[in-house]
C-alpha cells in the first residue's frame, strides 16, 4: 500500500471511529461530533437544575448512577464543572413536526465546562438525561466515567411512543411493572398501555365490586403448550393490583413522563369479570376464569341495565386512579353469539333500532364513550369500534394490520397503529422457533423497517396518526425474564421508529449501533434475544395469521 492510501485508510478508520463512539438509541435528530475529548463524570460532579420539577431528571439519572455505577451526584448550586439541567422556557420552533405537536424537544452538549441539557419542557430534559445514559460506557467498572464531547439536538417524531403489557393472561408483579415502565423510559416512550382485565384473570381491585379481585383474579391452572393445549399445569394462577399499588405506579410512570392507559375490556373477555358476578352474562354462567387461550362466547349482556350500572361504577375507579386523558375499553374480538340468543339483547336492538349485533356493539361502545367523555376522558378501542358505527370521539387502535387506522383517520378520528405484523412482539422473533410464542413472526428488522404513516393514506389525514406502540399479550410468556426476551431488542427498534426522523431511519446503522445498546442490556442484567443481529436478516418473509 503506497503511503497515499495508507494515510487516508487511517484518516477513514479514525472517521469511522469517531462517529462510533456514539451508540444512541433511539437515533438523535442532530448529532455534532465537537473537539476529540472528554468530560469526567466522578461522585466529585455537582449537578445543577433550579425548577423543582427537574429533580425528576436529576433523581432518574442518579438511580441509574447508583444502581450501575455505584456513585452518584449531589446537587448544588456551585458553578463549577458539572452537570446543568435547565428549562429554556421558550419553546424552540422545531422542524414542521409530521403529526400533531409534538413535545419533548431538547438539547445536549458536552464540553469542557460541563454538560449541559436543556429544553423548553421537563421532559425534553428527561429525555436529555436518557440520551446522557446512553454516552456512558457500559462495560466501565470505573468510578470516572469519561463523556465524549458532542452536541445533539433532538426531537420526538410521534406523539405517541408506546408499549403494552398484559398482566391478565399471566400477572407481573408490582416490581416488575416499575422494571417495565423504566426501559420505557430508557428508550424515550411516554405511553404505558396496561391490560388489566381479560378471561383469564381481572387485575385490578374495583372497591365496589370486591369479588372482581376475590373471584375474578384467580384460576385454577393453565394450559399448557400451544393453543389448545397439552395438557394443564393445575397450578393456580392469580394476582391482582390494590388501589395504593396502582397508584405508586402510577405516580412512577409519571416521574418518568410515561403517561398509564388502563384498559378495561367491553364488551367482550369477560369470563373472570362474569364468574365473579354473573348476572352480568347473558346466560347468567355458570362461568370460570379461563385457563385456556383464544375468544370466548361469554361476554357482557348488552341488554341488561345493570351491565352499564357496573361499568360506570368501574369506570368512575379507574377514572380516578388514572390522570391518563385516555381509558382504553378493549372492544376487540367478541363473539356475538350469545347475543343472538339472549331476549335482552334483541330488545335492546328493537328498542334502539339497531339492525345487527355490531350495531348492538357500537351502541355499547358510544353509551360507555358518552360516560367517559362526561368525565373529561376519551376512549381507545381495539379497531373492532370501528364496525357498526364508530363512537363520535374515540381514538382507534389499529392491530388488524392498518386498515382500522387508515379507516378511522379518513373519519378524521385519531389512529394509534399496533398492527399484528410489525407490532406484536408475543410473535416468535426467529423462523427457528426458539420457545412457545404466538404463531406470527416478527423478526428485528421487520420491526425497524415499520413505517407508522400508512403509505396509502393521503396527506391530510397524515395528522391523525398519533404514533405506535408494540403490544405483548402474555399468553406464553409466564415469567418477566421471558418479557424481557421478547421485548429485547425489537423495543429499542421500535423506539427509533416512534421517536427518531424518517429520514435518519437506517438499518445498516441501527445493527452497528445496537451492539452497544447490547452491552447495555447486560448491564442491566436483562434478558434478550442474542441472536437477533444474526438471524434478522436469514428469517424468511411473515406469513401472516389472521
Ligand atoms: C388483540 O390483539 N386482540 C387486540
Ligand atoms: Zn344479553
Amino acid at each position: 500500500m503506497n503511503k497515499f492510501f495508507l494515510c487516508l485508510f487511517t484518516l477513514l478508520l479514525l472517521n469511522a471511529e469517531l462517529h462510533a463512539q456514539f451508540n444512541i438509541i433511539p437515533q438523535p435528530l442532530e448529532v455534532i461530533n465537537t473537539s476529540k475529548g472528554s468530560f469526567n463524570l466522578s461522585d466529585r460532579t455537582p449537578i445543577v437544575f433550579k425548577q423543582q420539577g427537574l429533580g425528576k431528571s436529576a433523581s432518574f439519572l442518579n438511580a441509574y448512577l447508583s444502581q450501575f455505577y455505584g456513585f452518584n451526584l449531589k446537587q448544588s448550586k456551585a458553578t463549577a464543572q458539572g452537570i446543568y439541567l435547565r428549562l429554556n422556557h421558550k419553546p424552540e420552533s422545531s422542524k414542521a413536526a409530521e403529526t400533531n405537536h409534538t413535545t419533548g424537544n431538547y438539547s445536549l452538549e458536552v464540553k469542557k465546562e460541563g454538560i449541559f441539557i436543556s429544553a423548553a419542557t421537563e421532559e425534553g430534559v428527561f429525555y436529555g438525561v436518557q440520551t446522557l445514559i446512553q454516552l456512558l460506557d457500559p462495560n466501565s467498572k470505573d468510578k470516572t466515567l469519561a463523556v465524549p464531547f458532542v452536541k445533539i439536538k433532538d426531537e420526538p417524531r410521534f406523539q405517541y411512543r408506546g408499549m403494552h403489557l398484559d398482566v391478565a393472561r399471566h400477572f407481573s408483579t408490582v416490581s416488575f411493572v416499575k422494571k417495565y415502565i423504566d426501559y420505557l423510559a430508557l428508550h424515550k416512550m411516554n405511553y404505558f398501555h396496561w391490560h388489566l382485565t381479560d378471561d383469564q384473570g381481572w387485575r385490578i381491585e374495583i372497591k365496589k365490586y370486591p369479588k372482581l379481585t376475590e373471584l375474578g383474579s384467580k384460576r385454577k391452572g393453565t394450559i399448557t403448550g400451544f393453543l389448545p393445549g397439552n395438557g394443564n399445569t393445575n397450578i393456580p394462577h392469580g394476582g391482582f393490583y390494590t388501589q395504593e399499588e396502582i397508584k405508586a405506579i402510577v405516580k412512577y410512570a409519571a416521574d418518568r413522563y410515561i403517561t398509564v392507559i388502563p384498559e378495561i375490556e367491553m364488551p367482550g373477555h369477560a369470563s373472570a369479570a362474569l364468574t365473579a358476578y354473573s348476572y352480568l352474562g347473558c346466560t347468567g354462567g355458570p362461568y370460570k376464569v379461563q385457563e385456556t387461550f383464544g375468544v370466548f362466547d361469554e361476554v357482557f349482556c348488552a341488554g341488561n341495565e345493570q351491565t352499564f350500572t357496573f361499568f360506570q361504577d368501574v369506570i368512575d375507579e379507574v377514572a380516578a386512579l388514572f390522570p391518563a386523558k385516555y381509558i382504553h375499553i378493549g372492544g376487540d374480538e367478541c363473539p356475538k353469539t350469545s347475543w343472538k340468543k339472549c331476549p335482552k339483547c334483541q330488545q335492546r336492538m328493537k328498542d334502539h333500532q339497531l339492525k345487527d349485533e355490531h350495531e348492538l356493539q357500537s351502541y355499547f361502545v358510544q353509551r360507555m364513550e358518552k360516560y367517559i367523555n362526561k368525565k373529561g376522558k376519551s376512549i381507545i378501542g381495539w379497531d373492532e369500534i370501528l364496525e357498526g358505527g364508530l363512537a363520535p370521539n374515540a381514538t382507534v387502535m389499529s392491530w388488524r394490520g392498518e386498515d382500522g387506522g387508515i379507516e378511522a383517520a379518513k373519519q378524521k378520528h385519531y389512529a394509534i397503529m399496533t398492527p399484528g405484523n410489525y407490532m406484536y412482539f408475543d410473535y416468535a422473533q426467529t423462523a427457528k422457533r426458539d420457545s412457545l410464542t404466538m404463531p406470527g413472526l416478527t423478526t428485528l428488522e421487520k420491526v425497524y423497517s415499520y413505517e407508522p404513516i400508512p403509505a396509502g393514506l393521503p396527506a391530510q389525514y397524515r395528522k391523525y396518526i398519533l404514533g405506535a406502540q408494540a403490544n405483548v399479550w402474555t399468553e406464553y410468556m409466564n415469567n418477566p425474564s421471558k418479557i424481557e426476551y421478547m421485548i429485547f431488542p425489537r423495543m429499542s427498534a421500535l423506539s427509533e421508529v416512534v421517536w427518531s426522523s424518517k429520514e435518519s431511519r437506517d438499518w445498516t446503522s441501527f445493527q452497528s449501533r445496537l451492539k452497544q445498546q447490547f452491552n447495555r442490556y447486560q448491564l442491566w442484567g436483562t434478558n434478550y434475544y442474542k441472536d437477533a443481529l444474526e438471524n434478522s436478516r436469514k428469517s424468511p418473509a411473515f406469513q401472516g395469521h389472521f
